[in-house]
């Protein structure tokens, strides 16, 4: 089976049937990554360029890691010390790499539609490791993975996405992904931190007060607030976003039902999740990262044409 798109831009020109297979092919490439030989040779000659134009921990390592799992050859490329600091342009930059028979390209970039253009000007299948405000696919690729592990299942799912929603790839990629496996979604946090009309545009329910969404949901999904994003102060500081809106372990005591917590990374401790709760047992934080190497092998593999 095949994917309908030569590139993965976002999820929002996923078909359903493409997100299923590339969970389904995650799934094999977890049970090979709990063997002692985790390798395969699948992408054996095929190179790959890691393009990383705005900081990551998890999505750089996650993939590169992928890539070495699936016998790729991998190139990394932080802007910082590249020639873009010298003022090389991005359509530039990837010519002269992809002029070194370079196959793919891994790309995370602070303005959103970057990877949209690119795939427009060059021959390389592309994979957007998050594009400014706009989508972060393979975050809600293995959010899903990570559901379903824990769930069985999406269908009737109810997921509250909590917090800086405004600013953020990972609410607008789940949100398109759990709405196109049947579950059912809620943003919540302070209106200041949700775009008006969110509603009438991606169909999902609205709540400004944590408590009950928490009472509502059977995984919260919570967000770090963006202050690189913020060019003006939209809630009045952290300590009282933090005692209005933060998931703390009093609040879902008070709650009396088991809510599963999810981060995307890297999470502001004290601020949207208390230590004790992203820490405790009912967080998968740390399966997230885990299945994102997984799901990015199966994205990797689907979209090399191998
Ligand atoms: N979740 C995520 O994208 O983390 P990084 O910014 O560390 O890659």
């Amino acid at each position: 089976m095949k994917l309908s798109t030569k590139h993965l831009l976002g999820i929002k020109d996923l078909t359903t049937e493409d997100i299923q297979l590339i969970l389904s092919t995650a799934t094999n490439f977890k049970d090979v990554l709990q063997r002692p030989v985790k390798k395969v040779p699948s992408l054996r000659d095929v190179t790959i360029v890691n393009l990383f134009y705005e900081n990551s921990t998890r999505t750089r390592f996650s993939f590169e890691l992928a890539e070495k799992r699936l016998s790729a050859d991998t190139l990394n490329f932080a802007a910082s010390n590249s020639s873009a600091a010298k003022g090389e342009t991005l359509l530039d930059t990837v010519n002269n790499i992809l002029s070194m028979k370079v196959d793919m390209v891994v790309m995370r970039h602070s303005a959103s539609g970057a990877p949209h253009f690119l795939s427009k000007h060059i021959p390389a299948a592309i994979i957007n490791a998050g594009d400014g405000i706009n989508e972060h696919p393979t975050q809600a690729l293995l959010d899903a993975f990570s559901m379903i592990e824990k769930f069985g299942s999406l269908k009737g799912l109810k997921v509250a996405i909590i917090g800086d929603i405004m600013h953020s790839r990972v609410a607008l990629s789940n949100i398109y992904l759990l709405k196109k496996m049947g579950a059912e979604i809620m943003v919540a946090g302070p209106p200041t931190l949700i775009p008006k009309y969110i509603t009438e545009a991606l169909g999902v329910r609205v709540e400004y007060n944590v408590k009950n969404a928490l009472q509502w949901c059977d995984v919260a999904n919570v967000l770090r607030i963006q202050l690189e994003r913020q060019n003006q102060p939209l809630f009045s500081s952290l300590r009282e976003y933090n005692l209005a809106y933060g998931i703390s372990r009093k609040l879902l005591e008070s709650i009396g039902k088991e809510i599963t917590i999810m981060h995307p990374g890297p999470i502001n401790r004290g601020v949207e999740l208390d230590s004790d709760v992203a820490d405790g047992p009912s967080s998968i934080v740390l399966n997230q990262v885990e299945n994102g190497v997984a799901v990015r092998m199966a994205v990797l593999y689907l979209l090399s044409g191998t």
